[in-house]
């Protein structure tokens, strides 16, 4: 085995070890709106669920530079987003909302993705997705140091849910029919494989 100290490597080194290794990833296509009004969009694969009672979910948004993305600011100022996840059928046009735009300039039309009003909050989605997740503001956590924090963890509490109704039965989400996409690293992705059964001890 090789025994690698994190505090002798890079930056990038550490980056590509950890998104090489934690796999797949679920990807959260996240939009939220600019004090300007403008909608941004951008996909983030450091995205899990975090509880079920309230129901939450979380995202690592990485500063360059120390400098906080566009969605974060967004987030703090707006206290709203929305969180879809990102399948088969639209990761080709959310991974072009990944260019890093100006804040007055909206993903969204760069990608030609449609919004569509939200039911709870301002921030509108975009339909592009089977489904998609209405989030309010819960909690934020500067990590990494402290004069020069290296991300932003930002916690958001569902409070509506959009799902595609042929993806949905007897309270189940149909694996399949989502068509989720996860990220691996570089320009890798993958999709759901062998999906197999252990039944948990009692
Ligand atoms: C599939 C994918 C996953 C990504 N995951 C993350 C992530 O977890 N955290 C992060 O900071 N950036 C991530 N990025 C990069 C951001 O999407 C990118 O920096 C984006 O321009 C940020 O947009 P914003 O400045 O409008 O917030 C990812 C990019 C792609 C294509």
């Amino acid at each position: 085995m090789l025994l690698i100290d994190p505090a002798h490597n890079t930056e990038r080194e550490n980056y590509k070890i950890l998104i090489g290794s934690i796999i797949p990833r679920p990807i959260a296509f996240v939009t939220s709106v600019s004090s300007e009004g403008v909608l941004n969009g951008a996909p983030f694969s450091f995205f899990n669920v975090v509880s079920a009672n309230p129901p939450m979910i979380s995202l690592s948004i990485q500063r360059s530079s120390g400098r906080q993305k566009d969605t974060v600011r967004n987030i703090l100022e707006s206290k709203q987003f929305v969180v879809h996840i990102v399948d088969e059928k639209n990761v080709e046009m959310i991974n072009k909302t990944a260019a890093s735009l100006p804040p007055d300039q909206s993903e969204i039309e760069l990608a030609d993705l449609t919004p569509v009003e939200s039911v709870k909050i301002s921030v509108p989605g975009v339909k592009e997705a089977k489904m998609r997740m209405e989030c309010v503001f819960e909690h934020s956590l500067e990590l990494g140091g402290g004069e020069t924090p290296g991300c932003d963890l930002i916690i958001g509490k569902v409070v509506q849910f959009h799902i595609e109704n042929d993806i949905y039965e007897n309270g189940r989400i149909d694996p399949r029919g989502l068509g989720a996409v996860s990220r691996l690293a570089g320009n890798y992705y993958a999709k759901i494989g062998d999906i197999f059964e252990i039944k948990r001890p009692k």
